[in-house]
């Protein structure tokens, strides 16, 4: 009988787990508010400006527009709000099939069934967990065709593939190069879900900008937060103002009457949620390097560990290392769960990573593509704790560490 067969995580890990000094109860990542925070949502309840029109959220678009190098960014309630904007602003209508990475938090499925559109999962890359651009293009080769107005067809269920979505997991970059390559070439649209990767990069280019339109969530577990919010990037001056009309409930615009052209939406994020943002953008350098040391940390301590891998960010692109991950190298679910429990038992918040969107219950149909590799990572990967905090409250501990191993 194995370690893991008796829901014990192997000893190697279990030892490094044992010796890292994990502040107790921590969640896997929690935001750094602090009296920056408070003095801009002060001035903002001041000025009486708290719901969508305000200084603020003017602020908070241009400053994530300039970090970005998005031409334009339009700040909403959260980041699936910002995903359906970017997907109807990509042309997707109900009765379409979008393509998405199978690893992906239920959100991106979500914002494409909020569409009337059908999420259709392909498998995933090995190093970054991001849809897989050979995979994508074997799909479009082998199952699509060219329809009389030009639209990619689905063959066997005739229906229009109106978009591609690719997912930066846990902030680590996809190959989104190579899958707005096989985008251009089949003539898809290319929607980034970069939700989780503010502050990573390919080729100097942000994560978020190579598709079409991308979005940002500053949800409270990711890197910046207002609360609950989103953004919408894009280089397109026309997918913008479509995503902004979109998201202010279609208004015409008008000094006096109300009236909408369309059924539109009310998406827009908050002067109080924009001023939480602004104070957040001003922390973003200092928590992007942290993000960073945490990751050194963590591959210093787990170095000797055989019998898991650290997550590294993919060869030539760069990650913010949003999250932290441990690939446990054998014994499959069973490991995972022992891992998990271990965490539990002890306080540490490890957690999985989700079930891969056909698996889950609301999305499953027969669309999707077989995803060995997506079920195999989902075996496999455990997210550490990966708090900014964590780095502060450990260094000292790890420092004696280094020096005695
Ligand atoms: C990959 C991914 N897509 C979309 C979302 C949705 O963002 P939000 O929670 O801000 O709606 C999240 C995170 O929460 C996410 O991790």
């Amino acid at each position: 009988m194995t370690a893991n067969d008796r829901g014990v995580p192997p000893e190697d890990l279990r030892a490094a787990l044992e010796s890292f000094p994990f502040p107790h109860a921590e969640g896997l990542h929690t935001p750094e508010l602090g009296q920056l925070e408070k003095d801009y949502l002060t001035q903002c309840i001041d000025s009486g400006y708290v719901s969508s029109i305000g200084a603020y959220v003017e602020r908070f678009e241009s400053e994530l527009a300039t970090f970005s190098g998005a031409q334009c960014a339009i700040a909403t309630s959260s980041g699936t709000t910002a995903l359906h904007l970017a997907l109807l602003a990509a042309g997707v209508k109900p009765g379409d099939i979008v393509l998405l990475p199978a690893l992906t938090f239920v959100a991106t499925a979500n914002a494409i069934a909020h569409c009337g559109a059908t999420p259709v999962a392909l498998d995933v890359e090995e190093v970054s967990m991001g849809l897989d651009p050979e995979v994508l293009a074997e799909f479009f080769q082998s199952e699509t065709t060219v329809g009389t107005q030009g639209t990619r067809l689905h063959r066997a269920s005739d229906t229009p593939i109106a978009a591609v979505i690719a997912v930066h997991v846990l902030g680590h970059p996809c190959d989104i190069v190579a899958t707005s390559e096989v985008c251009a070439k089949f003539g898809v649209s290319l929607v980034e879900d970069a939700a989780e990767s503010l502050g990573s990069y390919v080729a100097g280019t942000h994560t978020g900008l190579f598709g079409s339109v991308g979005v940002f969530s500053f949800n409270g577990n990711k890197t910046i937060t207002t609360g609950g919010g989103g953004c919408v990037v894009t280089q397109d001056k026309s997918i913008a103002d479509r995503v902004r009309h979109l998201g202010t409930t279609a208004r015409i615009p008008d000094p006096f009457e109300f009236d909408h052209d369309v059924v539109g939406y009310n998406y827009r994020m908050p002067n109080l949620n924009a001023a939480l943002g602004c104070a957040q953008l001003e922390r973003l350098p200092e928590l992007l390097e942290g993000q960073r040391k945490l990751h050194d940390l963590y591959a210093y301590h787990f170095s000797h560990v055989e019998s898991a891998t650290l997550l590294d960010e993919p060869e030539g692109r760069e990650s913010n290392f949003w999250l932290q991950a441990l690939k446990l190298r054998s014994g499959g679910l069973a490991a995972r769960e022992a891992v998990l429990t271990y965490g539990e038992g002890r306080g540490i918040p490890l957690r999985p990573l989700w079930k891969p969107i056909p698996a889950v219950k609301a999305h499953q149909h027969g669309l999707h593509r077989e995803i060995p590799v997506a079920l195999a990572l989902h075996e496999s990967v455990v997210c550490l704790p990966s708090s900014p905090s964590l780095l502060r409250q450990s260094s000292l501990t790890l420092a004696e560490g280094h020096s005695s191993q």
